[in-house]
């Protein structure tokens, strides 16, 4: 099939021609990301291969529609950057990678966590500078403490069994009860409990319209006293706006992002040397409890190599007329 290739990067280079040589497809790769204005690069590619950060709303799929595109191709677990009625609607069948490593993820929350928590991102540049003092650097044992994972579907699952390795008691909040999840002890609350009682929350469900938002002004002061909140989700999971305000007061202890509701301006780009706009990123990279990573939860090896082969693989059942179970 012939696949045009977005939002593209060295690594995704790499990790898509090694495994292509088992597909055959002939790929084009793109540096820039799929919009109505470079669709045109895609030229007679027959589907499409896009990103988080894509945008693939109704004009689009129109517009790839009218180049004949017959398939997009996500080579992400998340959609909700798709419209996917507008793609049913023009006959662009679109597929997703469901799972490529949970334990990515997870364990970059616990790295998230660990940092936060013994301060290790700054103790680094202390003893760099000849500065060994521990004040400021005071943490907290991970065993014993109470930690409330929202959403227990892959990641949630993997996270669950390592923070119960560390001592935790977990709580959960999902509108499923995960079977493995309660053989480790977990206890689903609802929404509000875990908030309360939580020293750790960490965000694992989808966005969607229920969940947008879910820590804002309103479920914030639900928190205890200095908590710790870390989110791998999507961005726009938490207000950051209300998230600064909570940081400000001392209602949230300690903030880790991998993603950011506004991340799609900024996030897999070098803007090092540019004046960034972003006043509520900005304002949050001034504390010294925030740890931002720009959306690298899922960057391993292994995640990179079954992210396109299940993305060849999915290609090449469109291709096929075939069964393919990763379809949306
Ligand atoms: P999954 O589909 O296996 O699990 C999601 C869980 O959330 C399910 O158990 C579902 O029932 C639950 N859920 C849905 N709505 C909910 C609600 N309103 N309240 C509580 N729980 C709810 O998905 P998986 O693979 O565990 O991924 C979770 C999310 O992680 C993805 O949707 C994606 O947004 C994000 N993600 C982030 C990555 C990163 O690099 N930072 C990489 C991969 C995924």
């Amino acid at each position: 099939m012939r696949v045009a290739v977005f939002s593209c990067k060295p690594y995704d280079r790499d990790s898509f021609t090694r495994a292509n040589g088992v597909f055959g497809h002939e790929l084009s790769f793109f540096d820039a990301a799929l919009t109505a204005q470079t669709c045109s690069l895609a030229e007679d590619a027959e589907a499409v291969c896009v990103f988080v950060n894509d945008q693939i709303d109704a004009h689009l799929l129109r517009c790839l529609a009218g180049r004949g595109i017959k398939g997009v191709a996500l080579r992400c677990a998340g959609f909700n950057n798709v419209d996917l009625a507008a793609a049913h609607e023009v006959g662009i069948q679109v597929v997703r990678v469901p799972a490529y490593s949970p334990h990515a993820v997870a364990e970059h929350a616990v790295a998230l966590m660990l940092t936060l928590n013994r301060h290790t991102h700054r103790a680094f540049n202390r003893v760099r500078e000849g500065n060994f003092a521990l004040n400021g650097l005071l943490g907290f044992d991970m065993h014993g403490k109470t930690v409330g994972i929202i959403g227990t579907g892959r990641i949630g699952t993997v996270l669950t069994r390592i923070m119960t390795g560390f001592g935790c008691t977990v709580l959960a909040q999902d509108q499923v009860e995960n079977a493995e999840c309660k053989a480790l002890g977990v206890r689903y609350v609802d929404r509000d409990a875990l908030l309360a009682q939580s020293d750790i929350i960490s965000l694992h469900c989808p966005l969607t319209d229920e969940t947008r938002h879910l820590i804002d002004h309103r479920s914030i002061p639900l928190m205890k006293q200095g908590v710790m909140l870390i989110n791998t989700g999507r961005g726009a999971l938490v207000d950051a706006a209300a998230v600064t305000a909570g940081l400000k007061n001392g209602q949230i202890g300690a903030l880790g992002l991998d993603v950011y509701e506004q991340e799609d301006a900024l996030f897999f780009e070098d803007h090092s040397s540019e004046i960034i706009q972003d006043d509520v990123l900005e304002r949050l990279l001034t504390f010294p409890n925030v740890l931002i990573t720009a959306h690298q939860g899922f960057f391993t090896r292994e995640a990179l190599i079954m992210i396109a082969d299940t993305t060849l693989g999915n290609l090449s059942q469109l291709e096929h007329h075939e069964f393919c179970a990763n379809i949306l």
